[in-house]
């Protein structure tokens, strides 16, 4: 094989309480990656997008993720790469995530499967460190596994696959822009007991929730008594607009990833679809220019496009 592309899907990272731990893949958006071997060594990437992303490969996201496959195979030649971004850069469904899960995947087909998932989501870590500063794979793990997956343990990628019911997933991308390395900065370092509590009752309910098909469950688990009460400070609208959602008969949301992108889980379409009025309502009325989707979580990961 000499050439390949790849499709790299959209996630939802942290669903309220799981900070860091939980993530599922998104049917809808998702990036196109295109990776070709060329016979002179490093890395040329070319950007069929207009979102401007650097060109060079040592502060690209794919390209990092790329060279730390590459030197950990002592590769010689190179590979052009053409990307096709589908999911905003900041939007806080993955985009960085999906630029690094996708360039490793489809090296690694390339190459003839010379790594595991759990090594390649390793190197794509090294571009999410160029994009958010920290080694979290609560996007990059769903984007390379698919489905809804709990991060027990960072560094020894303990990742667990969690059944999840029929859901929709509305999201709404407002467009103001929020750097994850400073939405992470201004998290507290220190919680209460009381919180803790709060918060680690509220995962192990919602994972029951999700294991156990119990909508009523999930919703009344999913609150975030930690994160989202600094974070949503950055976002204009969001107490209104998730209010209005709640009303309209969302199980529940919040924040995704780490904003400013906000979602909503909803039993039928119908929902969800009302859910997107109402978020829709609330940006209007601001006027802050905004992107929705309304999806569902996809059971597989980055794949081959044929
Ligand atoms: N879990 C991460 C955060 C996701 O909330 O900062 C963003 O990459």
């Amino acid at each position: 094989m000499h050439s390949i592309k790849v499709k790299s899907p959209a996630t939802l990272s942290n669903l309220c309480c799981g900070f860091d731990i939980l993530g599922m893949a998104l049917n809808e958006p998702y990036d196109i990656i295109e990776l070709i071997k060329k016979e002179e060594s490093g890395i040329l990437i070319k950007h069929k997008d207009s979102y401007q992303l650097p060109a060079d490969p040592k502060v690209n996201i794919s390209g990092v993720a790329l060279q730390a496959m590459m030197d950990s195979l002592n590769y010689e030649q190179g590979f052009e790469l053409v990307i096709d971004k589908k999911i905003k850069p900041g939007s806080g469904i993955g985009s960085s995530a999906a630029s690094a899960a996708g360039v490793v995947v489809a090296a690694n087909e390339l190459l003839g499967k010379p790594f595991n998932k759990k090594q390649l989501i390793s190197f794509a870590m090294e571009g999410e460190v160029l994009a958010s500063g920290s080694r979290h794979a609560d996007n990059l793990a769903p984007c390379i596994y698919g489905g809804l997956v709990l991060i027990r343990d960072t560094p020894s990628m303990d990742i667990i696959f969690l059944n999840i019911p029929p859901l929709f997933i509305t999201i709404i991308h407002p467009q103001i822009e929020i750097k994850t390395s400073y939405a992470r900065e201004i998290l507290p370092k220190e919680i209460s007991l009381k919180n803790a509590v709060t918060q680690w009752a509220n995962v192990a309910g919602l994972v029951s929730g999700f294991m156990k098909n119990d909508y009523e469950l999930i919703q009344r688990s999913l609150q975030d008594v930690i994160v989202e009460p600094v974070r949503s400070k950055l976002i204009p609208g969001f107490d209104d607009a998730k209010c209005k959602c709640l009303d309209a008969g969302a199980l529940g949301g919040g924040i995704s990833g780490s904003g400013p992108s906000l979602f909503m889980l909803s039993e039928t379409e119908a929902i969800a679809r009302l859910v997107e009025n109402e978020m829709k309502s609330v940006y209007n009325q601001i006027g802050i220019d905004y992107k929705t989707y309304v999806t569902t979580v996809a059971n597989n990961g980055v794949e081959l496009i044929k």
